[in-house]
């Protein structure tokens, strides 16, 4: 039987659509690049660092928010990390959840904090709709926010590159708890890491920045009571020490903690205390040279860069500084 012209047409160019949109679809990793502007001439930039915090204020979550304002404002902050576990417990149950407004627009309301959010999602997050909080749609909501799973941010003198941990821990696709989890855009997982890992390796590698600075979800190490992450470990560590990473900033401790490394320049650095934490929950560290503090109540981090140093403090909620630590470079000549 003939098709007359015209039908044949069409269904060529419904064949062509459907193959043409299936290449399109991104299943890998797709590393966005974004841009930072610096307002200062030498290019210094400043910063705060929360997680796990979205708990419409409770567990001290709107008193950690209070001292960010107030020590944003000081050190005239240029932007927010936020290292995932934004909304607890499972996510945004999608784009209109009224938990966006109430753990988020309404509860870091100082002006200083008024500023860019940059986000990456935690395990809890994928427990709810993740695709709600990548959507453009809460960025009309609130200008503040951005999220994406894996993504760079340039700024001139460092360049930060938010990495999607969650996909990488064997026990949330294998949970006897049935906990279910949101793995859309991430099937097949052993796809989706592998080209991951290739994406991250590659753009550390063309990174010609003073700093460079991963943050993630998880932990690397950390005494916490999730403690270290194997998965990490094992893929994510090599690639850091191999391409002179300076700072691996998390959270998923409920915590704020300092690791230093015996074997490479690298600072663990975790900041998952903005709401619920976990008192007296530590471990026990193997090598006490590298673990330089440890705090189990709430509070977060702030982080200032200039092209030859890295200063970081932690903060409770009184306004206390908990702990400090710094390093310098030399100074380059790129001629
Ligand atoms: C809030 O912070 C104070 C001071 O650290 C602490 O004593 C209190 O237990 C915290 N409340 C909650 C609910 O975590």
């Amino acid at each position: 039987m003939a098709f007359p012209t015209n039908i044949r047409m069409l269904f060529l160019c419904v064949m062509f659509t459907t193959i043409l949109s299936n290449c399109l679809v991104p299943s890998v990793a797709e590393l966005r690049r974004f841009e930072q502007a610096t307002t200062k001439a030498d290019g210094s930039l400043s910063f705060l660092v929360v997680g796990d915090w979205g708990r419409r204020g409770g567990y001290n979550q709107t008193e950690v928010a209070h001292q960010m304002g107030i020590v944003g404002e000081k050190l005239d902050v240029d932007f927010v990390i936020s290292t995932g576990d934004n909304f607890y417990d499972a996510g945004l149950t999608g784009v209109d959840d009224p938990a966006f407004d109430e753990s988020f627009t309404d509860i870091y309301t100082a002006p200083s904090l008024q500023k860019q959010w940059y986000n990456v999602l935690g395990n809890h997050d994928y427990r709810g709709d993740a695709l709600a909080q990548l959507s453009p749609i809460l960025k009309k909501l609130d200008s503040r926010w951005l999220c994406w799973k894996s993504f760079i941010v340039n700024a001139e003198i460092v360049d930060f590159f938010f990495l999607d941990t969650t996909p990488f821990v064997d026990k949330y696709f294998n949970n006897p708890k049935g906990e279910v989890y949101d793995w859309r855009g991430v099937l097949p997982r052993d796809h989706y890491l592998s080209n991951l890992l290739k994406d991250f390796d590659l753009a550390l590698k063309e990174s010609n920045a003073k700093w460079k600075i991963v943050v993630g979800h998880h932990t690397i190490k950390s005494a916490g009571n999730h403690g270290n992450t194997d998965e990490l470990i094992v893929h994510v560590l090599p690639i850091l020490k191999a391409n002179y990473v300076d700072l691996y900033i998390n959270g998923h401790d409920h915590c704020l903690e300092h690791i230093s490394s015996s074997d490479s320049p690298i600072q663990f650095l975790t900041s998952g205390g903005g709401s619920k934490a976990w008192r007296g929950d530590v471990d026990w560290w193997p090598n006490p040279e590298e673990m330089k503090f440890y705090y189990d109540g709430q509070g977060f981090m702030s982080v200032q860069i200039t092209p030859s140093r890295v200063d970081i403090s932690f903060h409770d909620i009184f306004g206390n500084v908990l702990h400090k630590w710094g390093t310098s470079k030399q100074l380059y000549s790129s001629t």
